[in-house]
């Protein structure tokens, strides 16, 4: 009989995957529970994006440390981004640990579970990162958790160094995946039920370049890479994230205009409406050059749906150039904004910088953004309203609701009166009414 393995998953797509990749990884011996009391093995993966975040890690162990103390069977691993952070440290600071994964440890699972089974108390730490790692392709072992979407890793680790940002840190240099794995992925994928695939990276757009430098010979870019993806049948929806504005480029505007399944949304953080603070945040671009990008995307698809990432409070962020952020919300009118207190981390520029802003004003900051946005996100979804649009139908609505709930190309999730046999179909709906961060819609048809 397989043993029962637990996961918690904090953080971003790419911890969502890697979740997915463990999983797969120790199929073979392992199946998956979702109750961490009857579990012989437990598996927290983290992040350290922000403060906050990495807090997480610890007061969710101190919970498995008591089932541990009933069941000393029971092996506990941290993998993800605090694992590689602070490594060796977890197992000092918590004993009861007993493995320890950084993001490219993740792959040795099976071979460390099974020669640390029950009875043994040897503690493993892997948190090395190698720059010439590559991504290996993973055998899937049943449909994705999101039935008909599937997320695909093109890439590993950044090279941006955004002063505020750890991940370069706990990520390591950009790797780039093998273009044929990705597609077999791809493939695989579709096999199993997908139908919408996502291509993952912190920066997809550097995909194919040697540490996000120079290009790798004989391999594809980006724009190609969408091509070829756009090609294997089955995708009938194709997405990326997380593009970084300074490489979305001409060749990227391209796709949306030749490539069918290739949705109308793009996700581009643009982090402050200030040229000053993008310089201090080493974005490597102005308000007026990311400006341009989203006009030359809304030319090139005209009604993309854009989303974005910001951060307010950035040290030195004075409140003109908190106008500025304000002004750029008015002038994009984003249908949905991520926006983030800047918390410092350890080892990054921006947290030694000076002129650290106050708790009290980053959260009226933060307040002023999500008042505007609500605003704007309705009046955009509102744009919708009376309007036949295609769904993507990929779950079942709230219990006994009677309804389904699918996605438009544009990322908007639609609730409407459905049976469950429209699960991974494409459908019409007319748009009849927009919620706050949905659509209500309806077939054109009793079914
Ligand atoms: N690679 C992506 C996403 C990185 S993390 C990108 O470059 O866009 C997701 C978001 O977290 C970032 O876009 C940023 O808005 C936010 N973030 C990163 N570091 C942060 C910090 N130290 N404090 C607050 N927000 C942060
Ligand atoms: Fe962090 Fe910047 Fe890289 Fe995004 S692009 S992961 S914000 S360093
Ligand atoms: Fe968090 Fe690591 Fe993702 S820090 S946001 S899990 S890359």
């Amino acid at each position: 009989m397989r043993k029962k393995l637990f996961i918690a998953t904090f953080g971003c797509q790419m911890n969502d995957y890697d979740s997915l990749t463990m999983a797969r990884l120790l199929n073979p011996t392992h199946e998956l529970s979702d109750a961490p009391e009857n579990a012989d093995l437990i598996i927290i993966n983290t992040c350290s994006i922000r403060e906050k975040a990495e807090h997480k890690l610890y007061s969710l162990a101190g919970r498995y440390r008591t089932l541990k103390e009933k069941n000393p069977g029971l092996k506990i691993a941290i993998t993800g981004c605090v694992a590689q952070q602070e490594g060796e440290r977890l197992i000092e600071r918590m004993p009861y640990v007993d493995i320890v994964l950084g993001p490219q440890g993740i792959y040795s699972l099976p071979e460390i579970v099974n020669s640390n089974g029950v009875g043994t108390d040897k503690k493993i730490c892997i948190n090395s990162l190698d720059p010439d790692f590559s991504i290996p392709l993973v055998k899937q072992t049943a449909p994705p958790p999101d039935q008909v979407r599937a997320s695909v890793t093109i890439m590993q680790g950044c090279d941006n160094f955004c002063t505020y940002c750890i991940v370069p840190y706990v990520r390591g240099r950009e790797i780039s995946r093998d273009p044929s794995h990705i597609i077999q992925e791809i493939r695989d994928a579709v096999e199993l039920g997908a139908r919408e695939i996502i291509l993952l990276g912190q920066n997809v757009n550097s995909y194919g370049r040697k540490h996000g430098g120079r290009p790798l010979k004989d391999h594809p870019g980006f724009s190609q890479l969408l091509e070829m993806a756009d090609s294997v049948p089955g995708v009938k929806r194709l997405r990326f994230t997380t593009s970084h504005p300074k490489d979305v480029d001409e060749s990227t505007a391209r796709c949306y205009r030749e490539l069918s399944s290739l949705c109308e949304h793009i996700h581009l953080p643009v982090q402050s409406g200030s040229t000053a603070v993008l310089k201090r945040m080493n974005r490597h671009y102005s308000r007026e050059e990311y400006l341009e990008k989203i006009a030359m995307l809304k030319e090139a698809c005209p009604g993309i749906t854009i989303t974005t990432d910001l951060i307010v409070g950035f040290p030195g962020e004075t409140e003109k150039d908190f106008e500025q952020t304000i002004s750029l919300l008015e002038e994009v009118r984003y249908d949905q904004i991520f926006v983030f207190k800047y918390s410092p981390r350890p080892g990054t520029p921006a947290s030694r910088l000076p002129d650290q802003i106050p708790p009290d004003v980053k959260t009226r900051r933060i307040e002023t953004v999500l008042k505007l946005q609500e605003k704007i996100g309705l009046e955009q979804y509102a744009k919708l309203e009376g309007k036949e649009v295609e769904i993507l139908v990929e779950a079942e609505g709230r219990e006994k609701s009677g309804d389904m709930q699918g996605r438009t190309r544009g990322n908007h999730v639609v609730h409407f009166p459905g049976s469950p046999d429209l699960l991974g179909k494409l459908v019409n709906v007319t748009i009849e009414r927009a919620c706050k961060h949905s659509l209500r819609g309806r077939l054109p048809y009793p079914n």
